[in-house]
């Protein structure tokens, strides 16, 4: 059985979808800080399987291990659960640190207080800071510009620690570039509170009308159009990429990109995002956003190599069905 804190959340609902339907049993744990019940509901109703669900916040240790003690046939955790906005990190530091990396250390202690030492972890392409050229490979530089950043970077050492202490661990670092888009089905989807910081959420209120026009932040940089470039992958290509890790089983500390290794600029994904929603969107170019880079994408080859994946899904399928989703979720 799989162990999958923050199930409920964007990336996590997918996971699950691919993990049950991949016939895994799970359990899954979150605290619905930034997540509802229904996605549960509608992980069970695409794939018609149930399991146990622990509302249970990281930072309450007994009630961690609880999870363990009810659940002794949990070989393996995958750890999405984190808070993951970064202006808010800047804004909050201890929130921060606190939740992602305290929570983190009380799971690991569970974890190895009943012998489960295989954990996949969520990381992110921030961890590369300012890179100094793409396409960016796992033996690049690290370092961080944000509070949020710096709990990844720590947690990916906290978890090289615990595996040099004890080589029976088996830890994956996932480091995911920009994930977007939606479940085919429409029924799980990203949809944030309040007005998105991120690019895809964005475009996606100014196609329903929610929202004026899009903020292009910055038409200076040295890209092929001037706005800033990233790796955008579809979350259910990114969701796969946990079910290969698992196949990762031996002893050890391994990192890979999840990524398409394709870089598209802003306006590129708001062209792609009009064709998806058959509508001409408004835009205006505004200032550089602090802390933005001007390009990030992956070199996606080490996962392709080792695990055998590779993203399949193009920025079109990614933007129709984060319209879709938008769509069926009024
Ligand atoms: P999300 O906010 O949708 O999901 C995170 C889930 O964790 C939520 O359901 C939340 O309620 C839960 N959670 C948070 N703190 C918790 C705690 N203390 N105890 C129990 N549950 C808790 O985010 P997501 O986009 O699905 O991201 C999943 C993971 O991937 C995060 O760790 C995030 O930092 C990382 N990541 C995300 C992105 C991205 O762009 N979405 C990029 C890189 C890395
Ligand atoms: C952001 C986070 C990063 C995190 C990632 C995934 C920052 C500085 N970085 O990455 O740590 O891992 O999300 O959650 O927040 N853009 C606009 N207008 C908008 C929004 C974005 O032009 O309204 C541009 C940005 O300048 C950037 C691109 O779109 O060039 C993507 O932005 P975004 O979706 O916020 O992701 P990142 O900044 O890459």
């Amino acid at each position: 059985m799989i162990l999958v804190t923050g199930g409920a959340g964007y990336i996590g609902s997918h996971t699950c979808v691919e993990l049950l339907n991949a016939g895994f049993e799970i359990a899954v744990l979150d605290n619905f800080c930034n997540s509802k019940p229904e996605a549960l509901e509608r992980i069970k109703e695409l794939t018609g399987k149930d399991f146990p669900f622990y509302e249970v916040d990281l930072l309450d240790a007994e009630g961690v291990n609880r999870v363990f003690d009810e659940q002794p046939e949990i070989t393996a955790v995958i750890h999405f659960a984190g808070l993951k906005a970064v202006g808010e990190s800047c804004a909050m530091p201890l929130r921060y640190y606190h939740n992602n990396i305290t929570g983190t250390l009380h799971l690991c202690d569970a974890m190895q207080s009943h012998g489960v030492k295989s954990m996949i972890f969520s990381s992110s392409a921030t961890v590369y800071g300012d890179p100094a050229s793409v396409p960016i490979r796992e033996d690049f530089p690290l370092s961080t510009t944000n509070p949020y950043g710096t709990t990844k970077l720590y947690i990916e050492r906290i978890l090289t620690d615990l595996h040099a202490a004890d080589p029976e661990w088996n830890v994956v670092l996932l480091r995911y570039f920009n994930p977007v888009g939606a479940h085919k089905s429409g029924l799980l989807g990203e949809d944030p509170n309040g007005i998105p910081n991120n690019l895809t959420p964005y475009i996606a209120k100014v196609a329903t009308g929610e929202l004026p026009f899009v903020r292009v932040f910055g038409n200076d940089y040295p890209t092929k159009d001037g706005t800033g470039v990233r790796d955008y992958i579809h979350v259910v290509d990114l969701a796969q990429g946990h079910l290969k890790a698992l196949t990762k089983s031996e002893p050890g500390v391994h990192i890979y990109n999840l990524g398409t290794g394709v870089g598209y600029s802003v306006l590129d994904v708001i062209h792609a995002y009009e064709a998806a929603c058959g509508k001409t969107l408004e835009y205006k170019i505004v200032d550089r956003r602090p802390g933005d880079i001007a390009e990030c994408y992956a070199d996606p080859a080490k996962a392709e190599k080792e695990l055998n994946w590779k993203a399949e899904k193009t920025i079109g399928e990614m933007c129709a069905d984060s319209w879709n989703f938008m769509m069926k979720n009024k």
